[in-house]
């Protein structure tokens, strides 16, 4: 991590200066340099921020793509790009999995194609994963790739998805059920700009929702980390800002320092997918109380991902303990509460992409704070992970 670098343009560096400014987090991709922004009060900054960024630099035309729910942080910042004289195009979207499809993005083009912008223009994205996804993807293909700049609004999305540059839309699979993420493209976001003042708004079940990816961070790579959030969960779930301003930086940095080594997901990458094999199974089944939040999905996920750990004797049964411990005290669920079938999950694991070539990869705990790649695990200790999160 590293200060904010400032450059000599004065009236930028005095309006960063009012920006509670917390925290640069390269992303060192070799050829493909990007960063994390952390700082509260930075989207009535974002031109500013633009304009010190040398990956960024301001646009001439941006279409600012949002999720409708985001609609007044997409207002400040269109706002601030109008006084410093960009050509904003405003795009907002209805932002559920449905809108993750071939068809929306084709309307994101369009919208591009008419406010006439050319590959010197920019994209941005205003919302959680699902808009970040599909503006990214949009960002990708566009022109053959204009630059995006993911400005995330979910604690999900600023920690996981709005870094690393994955993008895509869901397609339907051959036996029905929605595959997510099937068609898509790495695209590195220009900058990630987090404010975490955009957290006020966020209904409680969606901050709780990206505790989860939290909880994850701390599992794959940082046991401090997994314990703190784990003894401050109460403070967090309640979004309390000095809980969230420490840990922001703390969560994103162990998905940056992946994504720097493996950006195109060849190896390490993989292991953010922890608790995801079995969360995307599930994430579509109906519940008793209706669509789980993707997080939700990852946290029972993880509880299936450290019964399987424990099955394979990398995890002791005490930090299994901790694991379902921590995920309660967030306030995630621990257990599916729906109708299916241990046959019907594994159908549905079987179609995951991380299944490659008719073999199953599993992300498993190795302790606290490590995990594996484990191929092909036997049947039965994923027949003991499903009963874990109570599917038979
Ligand atoms: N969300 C997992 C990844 O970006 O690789």
């Amino acid at each position: 991590m590293r200060a904010f670098h400032r450059s000599n343009t004065r009236g930028c560096a005095a309006d960063l200066a009012r920006t509670r400014l917390l925290i640069e987090i390269p992303v060192d991709i070799p050829g493909q340099p990007s960063s994390v922004l952390v700082a509260r009060g930075a989207l009535e900054n974002l031109a500013s921020i633009l304009t010190m960024r040398a990956g960024t630099k301001l646009p001439r035309r941006a279409l600012l793509c949002f999720d409708r729910n985001c609609t007044a942080h997409a207002q400040q910042a269109a706002r601030v790009l109008r006084a410093a004289g960009v050509v904003v195009t405003e795009f907002g979207l209805h932002a559920t999995e449905d809108a993750k499809s071939a068809a929306v993005v084709e309307t994101i083009w369009d919208a591009a194609l008419a406010a006439r912008l050319d590959r010197g223009d920019c994209f941005i994205a205003i919302g959680g994963g699902i808009v970040g996804d599909l503006v990214g993807f949009a960002a990708a293909t566009y022109l053959r790739g204009v630059r995006v700049v993911q400005i995330p609004t979910t604690l999900l999305s600023m920690v996981d998805a709005a870094i690393g540059g994955k993008t895509g839309i869901n397609r339907t699979l051959p036996e029905g059920g929605l595959g997510k993420n099937l068609v898509g493209a790495f695209w590195q976001p220009s900058i990630t700009i987090v404010d975490a003042n955009t957290l006020r708004t966020l209904p409680k079940r969606e901050l709780r929702s990206g505790l989860a990816e939290c909880v994850k961070h701390g599992l794959i790579a940082d046991a401090t980390l997994f314990h703190d959030i784990a003894r401050d969960a109460n403070e967090l779930v309640n979004n309390h800002e000095p809980s969230i301003d420490r840990l922001l930086p703390r969560a994103i940095v162990v998905k940056t320092a992946i994504v720097a080594r493996d950006p195109l997901e060849r190896g390490e990458r993989a292991k953010l997918n922890l608790g995801h094999t079995f969360g995307h199974a599930i994430e579509t089944i109906p519940t008793a109380s209706g669509k789980l939040l993707h997080g939700e999905a990852v946290a029972i996920g993880l509880v299936s991902a450290a019964a399987a750990a424990r099955a394979m004797q990398m995890l002791s049964a005490h930090e299994e303990t901790n694991i379902t411990n921590a995920l309660t005290s967030c306030g995630l669920p621990r257990s599916f509460q729906g109708e299916t079938s241990a046959a019907e999950v594994m159908r549905r694991m079987g179609f995951d992409k991380k299944a490659e070539g008719g073999s199953l990869k599993l992300i498993l705990p190795k302790g606290i704070g490590a995990c594996e790649i484990v191929e092909n695990p036997p049947p039965e200790v994923v027949l003991e992970a499903l009963r874990a999160i109570g599917i038979a």
